[in-house]
């Protein structure tokens, strides 16, 4: 089952117009959001941010809190999976032609649910590789927009050259990964790019922070370089769907000799048990 404007229907059954804003120009915004054991994992901050996308491009938020946590509670108990990822989408909706400027209308909501398989910890311990490649993506990576092309080429890259993702930078200052956030670790900090318009502020973003301080790591959040890898002692991406993953390769080069360093073992649990508090 999906959700399509107001109805819970069959994903077959599920159509919207040629003429949807999200259909003629990526014109909408999105959430992806986790859920262990059949509990939507921090729906407050995913909303919350989903209202600062909506309030950026000027669209208004179709449903409150509530309703929202109605309809999405609602989908998750329609699967018998309990551990799921939310889509949610919500575009402009349909205008009478192709045209730019838009009007006031009525938008398009969609919602599904996908099986959700983190990896296990023994997995993640074996680290991932990872390429670098310029950022070359608007100065609003802030809008969790659908608008995605230049996401999805680097992902393609990352598919061509057998790696987990494309980390990238902007003059010397790594910003984010393709779908995800970077962090690095240096002298028992942990660094990561400051929130603003050149990286999406990551919901797992601020819990890794958050935990990264309970495991009495000191945090900064300061952007560094591709130099400052070569000599750091940990590099991870996080997301909702890949948690946090360290990265053990970069452009062909190890990390820390290819080691997971101790600190990402007690962040890791910690937001482990986050999850099922
Ligand atoms: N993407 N940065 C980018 C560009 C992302 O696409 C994502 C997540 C993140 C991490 O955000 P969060 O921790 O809230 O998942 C950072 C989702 C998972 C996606 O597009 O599928």
């Amino acid at each position: 089952m999906v959700f399509l404007n107001t109805q819970f229907i069959k994903k077959d059954q599920a159509c919207i117009s040629v003429m949807d804003r999200g259909f003629l120009f990526g014109d909408g915004v999105y959430e992806v959001i986790p859920v262990y054991q059949s509990k939507i994992f921090r729906l407050n901050a995913h909303l919350k941010r989903l209202q600062k996308s909506l309030d950026s491009i000027k669209i208004i938020n179709p449903y409150t809190f509530n309703e929202w946590s109605y309809i999405l509670t609602k989908l998750v108990n329609f699967s018998s999976l309990s551990n799921q990822s939310l889509y949610l989408q919500i575009t402009r909706g349909c205008d009478t032609q192709r045209q730019h400027n838009f009007a006031k209308l009525t938008p398009t909501i969609y919602i599904e649910s996908n099986p959700l398989t983190p990896k296990s910890k023994s997995i993640l311990e074996q680290g991932f590789n990872a390429i670098s490649r310029e950022d070359i993506r608007w100065g609003r990576c802030d809008i969790k927009a659908t608008s995605l092309l230049a996401n999805v080429l680097y992902v393609e890259q990352a598919r061509q050259q057998g790696v987990e993702e494309v980390i990238l930078f902007r003059g010397k200052k790594i910003t984010e990964g393709a779908s995800s956030n970077v962090f690095m670790l240096k002298d028992d900090t942990l660094f990561t790019h400051p929130a603003g318009g050149n990286i999406l502020s990551g919901i797992t973003r601020d819990l890794v922070i958050s935990s990264a301080k309970a495991c009495q790591l000191s945090v900064q959040e300061v952007a560094f370089s591709l130099a400052d890898i070569r000599r750091c002692e940990g590099l991870w991406i996080s997301s909702s769907t890949r948690e946090i993953m360290p990265i053990t390769l970069l452009d062909g080069a190890t990390i820390n000799q290819g080691k997971i360093n101790q600190h990402w073992h007690c962040v890791y649990d910690y937001y482990q048990q986050l999850k099922y508090d």
